[in-house]
């Protein structure tokens, strides 16, 4: 397997949930959900019970009411097409609206059921700006309105205003509508705040389907979601199919067995208030992380209650560390699994930058082990000053990625202060300390 999973900050996958006691029948055992969840249809190696269960377990914590209906998906990009595909379906017509910082799975989602997409500004902190969108629905008088809202958006895990977006529509009375919830990364963790913290976004706030994924807060460690309506959307699909003995009624097909008891045993196994707890230690990781990053002044935000940090792109990025984004950007997702002792090793790398120093890692074991001290274990050099070039030179032939680094470190300092418009950061420059 490529890679040691400490070195990914990037990406919204939770590991701190393992399932060894379902090994035998995740890798001994055929199970495959096809067709819709609630009807059993004619074979008999299937998990639709569970994920029946699972999806109660959610239309309870987003308030969707005793009918709720939905399915375990490969991921929540299905989930967003089903969703668009049944308003699609329900209005030939439909205009499908997202916010300029809307996952990509929404484009893909409209392109796939020829429906125009419609962007919608965003503001200064990345949630759809509703003035832009009311505009944007004037402009299309008399269509049918499928709005994808996010919560939790990719970059910065904002939180778009559901129920000022249901409330702007009834003002419009757009009757031929559909309130999409892609809230893929931060739906469960959200809804899991106290009371008074917590943001309306669920159905009681005017949503008309969600999706979560599980491979993020729930960490199933293998792609998937639950996609959720309050009730069974009516469609072609309703009919039964003989061949598998019940409709087919999702986008897939052929449906994971599995992913339903890991979500299970996440979701119901641990329970509300175990998830709790896990949220709040990546809220408290996360506020680690961005205080550490300015405490040696290097630009980063945060949003409130957000898991991610966002950051001045490190150039070079020091190597192994995966921080995704683009050349202004990167990114660090304090998901359940992550542990304050990687964070304190990227944050002294970035200083080591910051101060002109390199770093030279060797290869390691997964830190679940090495987690105790950022030193111990490494292998690392230090190397100072004048020996740098030479350093990045001998390295740059074992590494690929770290060539002209040494120039290029010089510059980091300019680039830093350039990229550093928009971040807030404690020192108000990128410099030394
Ligand atoms: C807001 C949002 N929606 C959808 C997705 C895609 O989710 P999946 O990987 O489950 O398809 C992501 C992935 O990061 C996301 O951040």
């Amino acid at each position: 397997m490529a890679g040691d999973r400490c070195y990914e900050l990037a990406f919204p996958g939770a590991t701190d949930i393992t399932y060894r006691h379902l090994a035998g029948v995740v890798t001994g055992r055929l199970l495959n959900n096809v067709g819709d969840p609630f009807e059993h249809g004619h074979g008999r190696n299937h998990t639709k019970d569970v994920e029946v269960r699972v999806v109660r377990w959610l239309g309870e914590l987003f308030e969707a009411g005793a009918d709720v209906w939905g399915y375990v998906a490969g991921g929540a990009s299905e989930g967003t097409l089903h969703a668009v595909d049944e308003a699609a379906t329900a209005h030939p017509d439909v205009v499908v609206y997202a916010s300029a910082a809307a996952h990509y799975s929404v484009a893909k989602a409209a392109r796939l059921v020829r429906a125009p997409l419609v962007r919608v500004e965003t503001d200064e902190h990345d949630r759809m700006r509703l003035g832009h969108l009311r505009d944007r629905l004037l402009a299309h008088p008399g269509r049918a309105a499928m709005i994808v809202a996010t919560v939790g958006t990719t970059e910065r895990e904002a939180v778009d205003d559901v129920a000022g977006i249901a409330g702007l529509c009834d003002e419009l009375r757009i009757e031929r509508r559909r309130l999409h919830v892609d809230a893929a990364l931060a739906g469960i963790p959200r809804a899991l705040l106290p009371d008074g913290g917590r943001p309306g976004f669920g159905f009681g706030s005017g949503a008309t389907s969600l999706v979560i994924s599980g491979h993020k807060f729930p960490s199933t460690l293998t792609p998937c979601a639950v996609v959720l309506y309050p009730r069974r959307p009516c469609g072609p699909d309703q009919q039964r199919i003989s061949y598998i003995g019940s409709a087919d009624t999702t986008i897939s097909g052929s449906r994971s067995g599995h992913a339903p008891l890991l979500l299970a045993a996440s979701l119901l196994g641990q329970g509300r208030a175990a998830h709790r707890r896990r949220a709040q230690r990546s809220r408290e990781l996360a506020a680690y992380t961005y205080d550490s990053l300015r405490r040696i002044g290097w630009p980063a935000r945060r949003l409130p209650d957000a898991f991610t940090v966002t950051l001045a792109q490190p150039r070079p990025l020091p190597r192994p560390w995966v921080l995704g984004g683009d050349e202004r950007t990167g990114r660090i997702i304090c998901m359940p699994g992550v542990e304050q002792a990687w964070i304190a090793e990227l944050v002294a790398d970035l200083d080591d930058q910051l101060r002109g120093r390199i770093r030279v890692p060797a290869p390691r074991l997964t830190s679940r082990t090495s987690g105790a001290g950022r030193d111990r274990g490494r292998g690392e050099a230090r190397v100072e000053g004048a020996v740098l070039q030479a350093a990045v030179r001998a390295e740059a032939g074992r590494h690929e990625g770290v060539r002209d680094g040494g120039r290029r470190l010089a510059d980091q300092h300019g680039a830093l202060q350039a990229q550093s418009e928009g971040f807030d950061h404690a020192a108000g420059r990128g410099g030394r300390r």
